[in-house]
Formats: C-alpha cells, sequence, structure tokens
C-alpha cells in the first residue's frame, strides 16, 4: 500500500494482513511513526494527558485537537490520520456532531475522525457519515466516560455488558463505520466481535484475535514511568535516555565542557 485509505484497511482485514496503529500529537513525532512505516495515526484525545498534563481526556477542546492534528497532518505521508472528537464536541446533538466533525476535516485535513460510543450516538454517526466523512467507533472503555464508569478496569466482563458491546459493535458496522477501536476488554470477547463484523477491530488491551492493535506513542516508548497496564508493552525506555542525556548536558554547561573549540564561531 503506497497510501494507506479506509479502504487499504478493509481491504487488509479481509487479507488477514494485521493493522497497526500509533498516536501522535505534532509534527516530528508524526513523522518518524509515518516513515517507520505505520497504517494509521491517531491524534488521540489522549493529547490531554500525555501532552497537557490532564488527568482525564475530558478538558481537551475542539480547537486544540485541531491544531494537533494540523501538525500531525503535515508530518504524514503515507498513513491514514484518524482524529478524535474530543468530549463535549458531538454528544449534545447531531448537527453539532456534524459541524464538529467538518471543522475537523476542514482545519486540519485529517482523513477520518473517531468517536466514543454505541447506540447512544447512532444519529450522530449517521449525519457525519452522510457528509461523507469516514468514521472509526471506539466501544468497551471509552474514557470520556470514566466518571461514569469510576475506574479504568476492564469492561465488560458481565454478560448484560457484551451483549451490549457486540450490538454496538454490530450496529458501527451496519451504519458505515470503515473500523473500530475495542479498548480493555477481555480477549475472547474481542475476538468473537472482530470474527462476526467485516470492518477491522483495533484493539488495546483487547487481546490477540482482533485485526490490529494500537498503542498511546508516549507509554509504547516509554517516556513516562508511571503508567504500567498488563496490555503496555515497551519497546524503549526513553524516559532514562532523555533524562541521562538532559542531565548530561546539565553537567557540560556547568563544567564548561560544551561547546568546545570546534562548537563555536
Ligand atoms: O486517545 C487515544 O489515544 C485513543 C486510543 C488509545 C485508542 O483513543
Ligand atoms: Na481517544
Amino acid at each position: 500500500y503506497k497510501k494507506i485509505t479506509t479502504k487499504s484497511l478493509i481491504d487488509m482485514k479481509a487479507h488477514g494482513e494485521k493493522i497497526s496503529m500509533l498516536t501522535a500529537y505534532d509534527f516530528t513525532m508524526a513523522k518518524i511513526v509515518d516513515s517507520a512505516g505505520i497504517d494509521v495515526i491517531l491524534v488521540g484525545d489522549s493529547a490531554s494527558n500525555v501532552m497537557a498534563g490532564h488527568e482525564t481526556t475530558l478538558p481537551i477542546t475542539l480547537d486544540q485537537m485541531i491544531y494537533h492534528a494540523s501538525s500531525v497532518v503535515r508530518g504524514a505521508e503515507r498513513a491514514l490520520v484518524v482524529v478524535d472528537l474530543p468530549f463535549g464536541s458531538y454528544q449534545s446533538d447531531p448537527k453539532e456532531a456534524l459541524r464538529s466533525a467538518i471543522r475537523i476535516m476542514k482545519e486540519s485535513g485529517g482523513h477520518a475522525v473517531k468517536l466514543e460510543g454505541g447506540k447512544e450516538i447512532k444519529e450522530s454517526i449517521k449525519k457525519i457519515l452522510n457528509a461523507g466523512i469516514p468514521v472509526m467507533g471506539h466501544l468497551g472503555l471509552t474514557p470520556q466516560s470514566i466518571y461514569k464508569f469510576g475506574t479504568y478496569t476492564v469492561r465488560a466482563k458481565e454478560e448484560e455488558e457484551a451483549l451490549k458491546l457486540i450490538e454496538d459493535a454490530k450496529l458501527l458496522e451496519k451504519l458505515g463505520c470503515f473500523s473500530l477501536v475495542l479498548e480493555k476488554i477481555p480477549a475472547k470477547l474481542a475476538q468473537q466481535i472482530a470474527e462476526s463484523i467485516s470492518i477491522p477491530v483495533i484493539g488495546i488491551g483487547a487481546g490477540s484475535g482482533v485485526d490490529g492493535q494500537v498503542l498511546v506513542i508516549h507509554d509504547m516508548l516509554g517516556m513516562n514511568n508511571e503508567f504500567s497496564p498488563r496490555f503496555l508493552r515497551r519497546y524503549m525506555n526513553l524516559f532514562e535516555g532523555m533524562t541521562s542525556a538532559i542531565s548530561q548536558y546539565v553537567n557540560d554547561v556547568k563544567s564548561s565542557d560544551f561547546p568546545n573549540e570546534k562548537e563555536q564561531y
């Protein structure tokens, strides 16, 4: 695939090729992630946590998401760029949801939007899709509802919630979503859902039986030491690497080792 489209992802699922997805929030990171060969870049509202330092994803605004997304779009050549609609920009009514999605597409140049929820936001998803904007769904542990859940623990362990999840996944497929994220649910349930729908299911903490995986880039690069859920694999310890590089710089400045003869004019 020279350039990834929503169609490529559906194709990949049909051919059994797994889909790789990571978040990015700025130009430089997007450029690195894109050149490394990622299929999908998600401009996640997790920017609220990792970029702005908020406790939850709720405070980030549509304007702030558009700023992050436009930076990412300028850094991505091959990957599909999906942008989260932030909390408060789509829940109150379908017209507002469409207005928000249109702003993201026009002002950031992103290729698709992602919304959290199933049946509750059915009319909004329909309206956005009718405008020609591709929609990715997001079910399971949906962080914008953290105050309803009260905890970041695994969702849909009980039958009632699992059945609703299956119904919502089938609804999202029927509405015309091109893909769907399942976050922090039992692996068996996620696999069952992935096998029962034709659109690709991207998992985070949802096991290996789905069609692709997504992680927050800061987490997988080990930029923070505190957040260690079971589903996270750290591919680097950038926190240690960066800390030691920076403290070395501090020492070199203090000792007048930097700059040396060759590092000046
Ligand atoms: O905002 C985000 O980073 C996400 C992914 C973790 C799916 O929604
Ligand atoms: Na998100």
